[in-house]
C-alpha cells in the first residue's frame, strides 16, 4: 500500500477536495514510493489568503523570536535526517551519503541565516548632507519583508534549495508558499514535518503540491503573491517571468558552465577537478562543469587524464552511494542521448562512454565537439562532457561567451594576473579560478546573468531580495 502525502495549509496535514493525487516513482527504484496531494484552484487560494492574514502578525514578532522557530526547525531536521536522506535518495536518486549531506548543509544554511538576520541593521541619515539640507530631517532607513513569498524549487536538492528560499523569507518576517518540485514533493513533506515540528505559528508556511503545469501559473499570477523565489530550468523560469505580475523576482535557472583550461594548467589536478565537478550526481547540478575549453597543446594530455578518471567513476545504485546514478526520469535519459547522438553525428571523437540502459546513461567524454554540435551549448543535465579545442585564451572567452547563459566559469592556470584578466572578459555570475564549479559556501553570493538567471541568491543575498528598505522621516521642528 503506497503512502499518500498530504499537503501543508494554515498548520494542518490535509487531502486535497480534488480527490486527485500525483504519483511519484523512485527513478532507480522505478516503482511508486508515493503519493502527493494534486490540489485544487481553491485550496492554493486559501492557502495564499491565509498566508496574508498570518504574515502580519509574524511580521510583528522580533527578528529573534522569528529565529527560535528556525532553530527549533534546524533541531527537528536533525533529528529526521536519516529518514529525510532516505527519501531524498528514493525520490530523486541521490547517493544516501549525499542526500545525508544535503539535510545537514541545510541546517548548517538555515543556522547561518539566522544569524545573519539577527546582525543586520537599518542605517540613519541627516538631510545635512545634501546642498540646503539640514540635521533637522533624519532619515531612518530599515528593511521590512514583502509579505507573501512564493517558493518554487527544484528535483536536484529537493531540501536544501528549498530552504535557502524559505529561511530567508521566514526570518524577515514574510510568510511562504512553497512550490517543491512535483519529483522531490515527498522530501518537501518531510522538511514541512519537521518545521511543523518546531511548532511555527499557523498560516505562516504552506506546502503546495501538484504539477507545475497545472498549479503553476495560478499561483505565479495570483494578486496575493508579493515576491517569486524560483529555482529550475531557463524555459519554465522564463515563462514565469512572462505572466507574473509587477512582483520581485528571483530566478537561478540553467547553465553551462565552462572549464577553460590554459596550456600552463596543472593537468593532473585539472583533470581531477574536471571530473569531480562534470560528472557527480550524473551532473544534475546547475552548476556542474558542461564543457572544456581547453588550448590545443595540452589538449591531448589532458583528455587522457580526462578518460582516466572517467573510467573510475562508480555507476549504479545510490545505494552504494555510486557517483553515476539514474537520471531522474526517462525524458531526461533520452534528451541526453539525442545530444550525444547528434555530437558522434557530426564528428565528435568518443572517448569513453555513449552506454545505456534505461534511464542510466554512463559517463560519457566527447573529444573534438565543435561549435556545430548540439552538445556545445545547450545543458544536458546529464553525465556527458564536451571537450572544445581551442587555439588561445582569445577563443576561449569568445566560446565562453557566446553561451545564452552565464552561471559560474572555472580557470585553470598558474598564472593568476592572466587569471584575474580572463575573469574580468567572462559573462558570468561567478568565476572560479583553479576549482570547480559549485554554488558553496552558501553564504556566498550565487549569481546567474543571461539565461541564467535574475538576481542573487546567497544568504545575505536572499535576506536582502526578498526585503525592501522603508524611510522614516523624522522632522524637528524647533
Ligand atoms: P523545472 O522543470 O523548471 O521545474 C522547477 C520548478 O518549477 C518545479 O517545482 C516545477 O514544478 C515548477 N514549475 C514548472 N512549471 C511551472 C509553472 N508554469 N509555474 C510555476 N512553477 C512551475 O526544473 P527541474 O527539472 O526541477 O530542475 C532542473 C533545471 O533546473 C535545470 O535546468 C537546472 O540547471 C536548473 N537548476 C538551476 C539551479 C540554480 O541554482 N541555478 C539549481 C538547480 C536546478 P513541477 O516539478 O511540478 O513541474
Ligand atoms: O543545481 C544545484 C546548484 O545549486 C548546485 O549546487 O552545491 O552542487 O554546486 P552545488
Amino acid at each position: 500500500m503506497t503512502n499518500i502525502y498530504q499537503f501543508y495549509i494554515n498548520g494542518e496535514w490535509r487531502d486535497s477536495s480534488s480527490n486527485e493525487t500525483v504519483s511519484i516513482t523512485s527513478p532507480y527504484l522505478r516503482k511508486e514510493i508515493g503519493k502527493v496531494q494534486a490540489i485544487s484552484r481553491d485550496e492554493v487560494n486559501e492557502a495564499i489568503q491565509a498566508a496574508k492574514v498570518s504574515q502580519k502578525s509574524w511580521e510583528r514578532l522580533t527578528v529573534r523570536e522569528r529565529g527560535e522557530y528556525l532553530y527549533k526547525w534546524t533541531d527537528e531536521l536533525l533529528a529526521m535526517k536519516e529518514e529525510i536522506a532516505q527519501i531524498i535518495m528514493e525520490e530523486v536518486g541521490k547517493g544516501y551519503n549525499d542526500a545525508v549531506k544535503e539535510v545537514v548543509r541545510t541546517v548548517d544554511l538555515i543556522r547561518y541565516t539566522i544569524e545573519d538576520a539577527v546582525h543586520t541593521h537599518g542605517e540613519s541619515m541627516t538631510g545635512e548632507n545634501f546642498v540646503g539640507g539640514s540635521k533637522s530631517k533624519i532619515a531612518i532607513v530599515n528593511r521590512v519583508p514583502l509579505g507573501v513569498v512564493l517558493a518554487i524549487s527544484p528535483f536536484n536538492y529537493p531540501v536544501n534549495l528549498a530552504a535557502a528560499k524559505i529561511a530567508p523569507a521566514l526570518i524577515t518576517g514574510n510568510a511562504v508558499i512553497f512550490k517543491p518540485a512535483t519529483q522531490g514533493a515527498i522530501s518537501g513533506v518531510k522538511m514541512i514535518e519537521a518545521l511543523h515540528k518546531a511548532g511555527l505559528p499557523k498560516g505562516v508556511l504552506h506546502l503546495v503540491t501538484g504539477r507545475g503545469s497545472v498549479i503553476g501559473d495560478y499561483l505565479v499570477q495570483h494578486s496575493g503573491i508579493d515576491m517569486i523565489s524560483f529555482t529550475g530550468g531557463t524555459g519554465t523560469g522564463m515563462h514565469i517571468a512572462e505572466i507574473s505580475n509587477l512582483i520581485p523576482l528571483v530566478m537561478e535557472l540553467g547553465g553551462k558552465d565552462p572549464a577553460l583550461v590554459r596550456e600552463d594548467a596543472d593537468l593532473v589536478f585539472t583533470a581531477e577537478q574536471i571530473v569531480a565537478g562534470a560528472y557527480s550526481y550524473s551532473a544534475q547540478r546547475c552548476t556542474a562543469i558542461k564543457r572544456v575549453l581547453v588550448n590545443e597543446k595540452v589538449a591531448d594530455q589532458l583528455v587522457s587524464l580526462l578518460k582516466t578518471g572517467v573510467e573510475s567513476l562508480s555507476v549504479g545504485s545510490p545505494e552504494d552511494n555510486n557517483t553515476i546514478v539514474p537520471l531522474i526520469d526517462d525524458r531526461s535519459a533520452d534528451y541526453v542521448q539525442e545530444l550525444i547522438d547528434d555530437a558522434l553525428e557530426k564528428g565528435a571523437t568518443l572517448v569513453v562512454g555513449n552506454k545505456r540502459e534505461s534511464n542510466l546513461i554512463y559517463p560519457t567524454l566527447l573529444d573534438h565537439v565543435t561549435p556545430d554540435m548540439r552538445i556545445a551549448w545547450e545543458e544536458p543535465f546529464g553525465p556527458v562532457l564536451p571537450i572544445i579545442r581551442v587555439t588561445s585564451d582569445e577563443e576561449a572567452v569568445t566560446l565562453s561567451n557566446e553561451s545564452e547563459f552565464g552561471l559560474q566559469a572555472s580557470i585553470f592556470t598558474k598564472d593568476i594576473d592572466k587569471a584575474f584578466a580572463l575573469t574580468a572578459q567572462i559573462e558570468a555570475g561567478s568565476v572560479q579560478i583553479n576549482s570547480r564549479t559549485e554554488r558553496g559556501p552558501d553564504h556566498f553570493p550565487f549569481i546567474g546573468i543571461k539565461h541564467s538567471g535574475m538576481g542573487a541568491q546567497g544568504i545575505r543575498k536572499s535576506l536582502e531580495s526578498m526585503t525592501r528598505e522603508k524611510v522614516t522621516v523624522l522632522n524637528i521642528n524647533n
